[in-house]
C-alpha cells in the first residue's frame, strides 16, 4: 500500500524522452518528487534524476518491471490507443491517480468560437492496432475514453492540450516566428497571415507545471490546458520583440494565402499559426476557465516567444530542414506576388 499522502510522490511517466513528458519529468523532480520514466529512448533521453526504465510499450511484458507497486500517480502521453490500454491493464491496480495528456483534436468542431469541454467528440477509433497520424483525434478520444472506463472519471485527468510552444519545440511551428524575427533586417518585410485573428498557444513549461499540480492535488475530470487567446500580430509583435528586431509584417489575405497554396498552421512551407476563416473560428478560442480554476498559469506569450527563441537559436535559426514555415526563398516570391 501507498504511504498516506506525503509531500513527494512517487511518479511513473510513460514517455518522458520527448519534449512533454520530457518537461513533466522536470519539473515532478525539481518539486521532490521521485520519478520514472518508462521508454524505449529513440525519442531521446529522460531528463537528469529520474530513473529510467528502458521498455517498448508494444511489447508483452512491458510493464512488468514497474507493475509491482504502487504508484501516487502515472502520467500517459501516448496517442496510441493500444499503448494506452496495455498501461491501463498493466497499471491500474496500483495506480492512485492517471493524468492523460489528449489534445483539443478531440473536438469535431473547430469553426464555433468560446466552446468549452462540454464541445461534441471525435467518435473514438475502434481499431485495435497501431494508428496513423491522419486518425489522431479520434484516437485520442478511444484513449480518452479507455483511461475513464478502466479508472472511473474522478481518478483520471484528461488533459485537452491546445498547441505547445517554448523551448525544446520539436515541431517548429510557433518557433518559426521568433527565428523570422531574428533573421530580419528593420523594416525588412516578412509575410504574415491576417492579424487580428487569434492564436492560443500553451508554454510546455506553464503545462508541465499544470500537470503535475494535477498529479499532486488528484484533479479528475476533462479540461482545455490552452493558453489564453492572442491575436496573431500581437505574438508575432511579441517574437519581434523577443528578437529585438522591427521586421514590416506584411499580412496577406486568408483568399490569396489559399490561392498561393500556402500550407495553413503547420508543416514544411507553412505559414504557421496561420488559420483560414471562418472554418477555424474555434480552433483558437477554446475556453481554459476550468482548468485556471484547477490551477492553471499562463505566462505571457513574450516570455514564450523569447524561450522559443532561445531554443531556435540551439537549433539554428537559418537552418533549411525546418518542420514547420516558409523557406527564405519561397517567401520572397510570395512577396514579390503580393507586392504586383
Ligand atoms: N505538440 C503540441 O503542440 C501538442 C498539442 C496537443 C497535444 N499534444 C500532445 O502532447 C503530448 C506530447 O508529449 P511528448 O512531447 O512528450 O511526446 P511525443 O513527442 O509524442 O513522444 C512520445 C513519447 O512516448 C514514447 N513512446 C513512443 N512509443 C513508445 C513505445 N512503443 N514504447 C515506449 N515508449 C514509447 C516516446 O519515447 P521513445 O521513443 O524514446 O520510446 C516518447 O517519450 C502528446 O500526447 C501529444 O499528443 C501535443
Amino acid at each position: 500500500m501507498l504511504p498516506a499522502m506525503t509531500d513527494s510522490l512517487d511518479l511513473l511517466v510513460l514517455g518522458g524522452t520527448s519534449w512533454l513528458g520530457g518537461a513533466v519529468a522536470r519539473d515532478a523532480v525539481a518539486r521532490g518528487h521521485r520519478v520514472t520514466c518508462l521508454a524505449r529512448g529513440e525519442a531521446g533521453t529522460p531528463p537528469d534524476g529520474v530513473t529510467w526504465v528502458r521498455a517498448d510499450r508494444r511489447e508483452p511484458g512491458a510493464y512488468d518491471s514497474v507493475a509491482d507497486r504502487d504508484w501516487h500517480a502515472v502520467v500517459d502521453v501516448s496517442w496510441q490507443p493500444d499503448q494506452v490500454r496495455s498501461a491501463l491493464a498493466a497499471l491500474t491496480p496500483r495506480a492512485r491517480h492517471w493524468v492523460y495528456v489528449s489534445s483539443c483534436s478531440v473536438y469535431v468542431d473547430d469553426a464555433t468560437p468560446d466552446t468549452d469541454e462540454s464541445a461534441p467528440l471525435h467518435p473514438a477509433h475502434e481499431g485495435a492496432g497501431p494508428v496513423d497520424i491522419e486518425v489522431y483525434g479520434p484516437a485520442k478520444v478511444a484513449c480518452e475514453r479507455a483511461c475513464v472506463d478502466a479508472l472511473g472519471a474522478e481518478r483520471v485527468l484528461l488533459a485537452r492540450a491546445g498547441l505547445i510552444a517554448g523551448y525544446g519545440d520539436r515541431s517548429d511551428r510557433f518557433g518559426y516566428w521568433p527565428a523570422r524575427a531574428a533573421r530580419a533586417q528593420d523594416g525588412e518585410p516578412v509575410l504574415a497571415p491576417p492579424g487580428d485573428v487569434h492564436t492560443q498557444v500553451i508554454d510546455v513549461d506553464d503545462l508541465s507545471a499544470w500537470l503535475v499540480h494535477t498529479a499532486e492535488q488528484r484533479v479528475g475530470g476533462a479540461f482545455n490546458a490552452v493558453g489564453d487567446p492572442v491575436p496573431v500580430r500581437a505574438t508575432l509583435d511579441a517574437s519581434a520583440s523577443a528578437a529585438g528586431t522591427r521586421p514590416t509584417y506584411r499580412e496577406a489575405a486568408d483568399g490569396w494565402l489559399t490561392e498561393q497554396d500556402v500550407e495553413p498552421w503547420a508543416g514544411p512551407e507553412s505559414l504557421p499559426l496561420w488559420l483560414p476563416q471562418p472554418d477555424y473560428a474555434g480552433f483558437a478560442s477554446r475556453s481554459n476557465a476550468a482548468a485556471k480554476h484547477a490551477g492553471l498559469r499562463l505566462r505571457p506569450v513574450a516570455d514564450t516567444a523569447a524561450a522559443a527563441l532561445a531554443w531556435e537559436r540551439e537549433l539554428g535559426i537559418d537552418r533549411d530542414d525546418r518542420r514547420a514555415g516558409l523557406s527564405p526563398a519561397r517567401e520572397a516570391e510570395l512577396l514579390e506576388r503580393l507586392d504586383t
